[in-house]
């Protein structure tokens, strides 16, 4: 079989590769905060109720960003109702997702955590339902030294040194009509231009986030026309959803997604010359789900704290898709700056953990886990022959430990050859693959079925490097500079 050739010259550079495009997203969503991150209850947790066995395996996925609180919960989210003691807070019902939020675990809490984690918070503002005032009293408890009624009041609640967030999305998908608030463009994008003027006013340098809609370039326009002056970036959510779909189509869902960031590149491009006050907007892909809607939801749980909503179980098809989804962020180095998968714990996500039992990882995870680690540096541009199939799919990073690291999926259920040249290499450092002939196998707290292994058949000469990609399998390839 003719192999896939992959040439690339470090000299040829996409851009500098985003830490933060391995970000997570903790959602006040199912057993994501209650009995995920969060569980007093735990004989895992620390001090703060925090579970320590999550927190080494996100810090294993390292991941330098996290979203909060939502997603959907965020239209009816009020921060106030979860700070100061315990017993003050407001229990209410969420009816994004049917549950009850007894608010225990708050802004608050999320920020010590998020420091235990080593992750920098990405608030999501409620401008559907809340008031421009809201979103400044949100600002001063967060980031005022003191002075003023809500920054004391943080100060009362015991913390005095400001949380200084500087990145924040403007709502979350109100374009749907999911969404409690749902929107036009034009009212949303209006909407998101005051709320934007509000923070710019503390804050002149803040990171501001649009919501942005994937496969919709007519809404992506008009937003980025009414406030692409006062915003930063715009967001792109995706569902990779198998259903309806065949094995083979599943995993070229990345593809599809892959276009509609090159869209609203050109999108973001073009209004900036139409618009000389627009400024050069990046992207953020802050919600990349992987997401079986078919699945059964335990409505039996319904209105109840920490129900098993959305604990979906990965296969070998979900770990290829992953890996594929981070390669389309290398691809697009040069405008998509932040991603977050949806989500961290528990809810459509790589941790999954036991009530009343310790934690385990999905297949999902090393994919993750391996990306975050040797895919930071540069992403460098790949000149492609043989892949007419488009069986292969990946990219090449020189890491910042002057490696070059390739990662590939090979989507065929065949081994197919590959051969990577480029002048710069002399040498080995690592080759791992993670793959399973049984297609519906999942890791279980009894079995990991999901741990990368050596990749075989590698063949490492000055300038080039043959391996033999297993069939469905993720792979990364790790060659030393000459
Ligand atoms: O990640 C799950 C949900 O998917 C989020 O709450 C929402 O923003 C998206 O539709």
């Amino acid at each position: 079989m003719k192999p896939v050739i992959w040439k690339c010259d470090p000299e040829k550079r996409i851009g500098k590769i985003e830490k933060n495009l391995y970000g997570g997203f903790v959602e006040h969503l199912g057993r994501n905060v209650y009995g995920g991150i969060y569980d007093p209850e735990s004989v895992f947790s620390d001090e703060d109720g925090f579970r320590t066995d999550v927190l080494s395996l996100i810090r294993e996925l390292d991941m330098p960003i996290t979203r909060y609180p939502g997603g959907s919960c965020t239209d009816l989210f009020c921060w106030e109702d979860g700070i100061g003691p315990r017993t003050e807070r407001r229990a209410k019902m969420d009816l994004a997702w049917h549950q009850l939020e007894p608010n225990t675990f708050g802004l608050d809490e999320f920020m010590k955590w998020a420091r235990k984690a080593d992750t920098e918070p990405l608030i999501t503002v409620n401008i559907a339902n809340r008031s421009l005032m809201d979103t400044a009293a949100l600002y001063e408890y967060c980031n005022l030294k003191g002075g003023t009624y809500w920054s004391d009041k943080r100060r009362a609640n015991g913390i005095e040194k400001p949380y200084g967030v500087r990145k924040w999305c403007l709502g979350n998908e109100l374009y749907g009509e999911w969404e409690f608030g749902q929107k036009n463009a034009e009212d949303y994008g209006k909407l998101a231009r005051e709320h934007a003027k509000v923070l710019r006013q503390y804050d002149p340098e803040c990171f501001l986030i649009l919501c942005g809609k994937c496969y919709d370039m007519k809404w992506n326009r008009t937003v980025l026309e009414l406030c692409g002056d006062v915003a930063d970036c715009i967001s792109l959510h995706d569902v990779f959803c198998p259903t309806r779909k065949s094995e083979q189509e599943y995993l070229r869902g990345p593809d599809q997604f892959e276009r509609a960031i090159e869209e609203t590149e050109k999108v973001c491009q073009a209004v900036h010359l139409m618009h000389p006050a627009c400024r050069e907007i990046s992207i953020s892909a802050d919600e990349w789900i992987l997401w079986d809607y078919d699945r059964r939801m335990r409505p039996e749980e319904e209105w109840t704290t920490g129900m098993h909503l959305l604990e979906q179980n990965y296969t070998i098809r979900e770990a290829l898709i992953a890996g594929e989804i981070l390669s389309v962020f290398h691809r697009h180095a040069d405008s998509v700056k932040i991603a977050c998968i949806a989500q961290s714990v528990n809810v459509l996500a790589p941790i999954r953990t036991e009530a009343g039992g310790g934690c385990w990882k999905q297949s999902i995870f090393y994919p993750f886990a391996l990306t975050s680690r040797y895919g930071r540096g540069d992403s460098l541009r790949l000149e492609e022959t043989g892949n007419e199939s488009g069986a292969v799919f990946g990219s090449a990073v020189w890491n910042t430990e002057k490696e070059l690291a390739v990662f590939a999926v090979n989507r065929a259920e065949t081994a197919v050859p590959l051969e990577i040249q480029c002048n710069s290499i002399g040498g080995f450092s690592e080759a791992l693959t993670l793959t399973q002939p049984d297609h519906d196998a999942v890791n279980s707290p009894k079995k990991e079925w999901f741990v990368p292994g050596p990749l075989a058949n590698l063949n490492v000469s000055s300038g080039s490097a043959k391996a033999e990609l297993p069939p469905f399998s993720w792979n990364m390839i790790r060659l030393k500079q000459k």
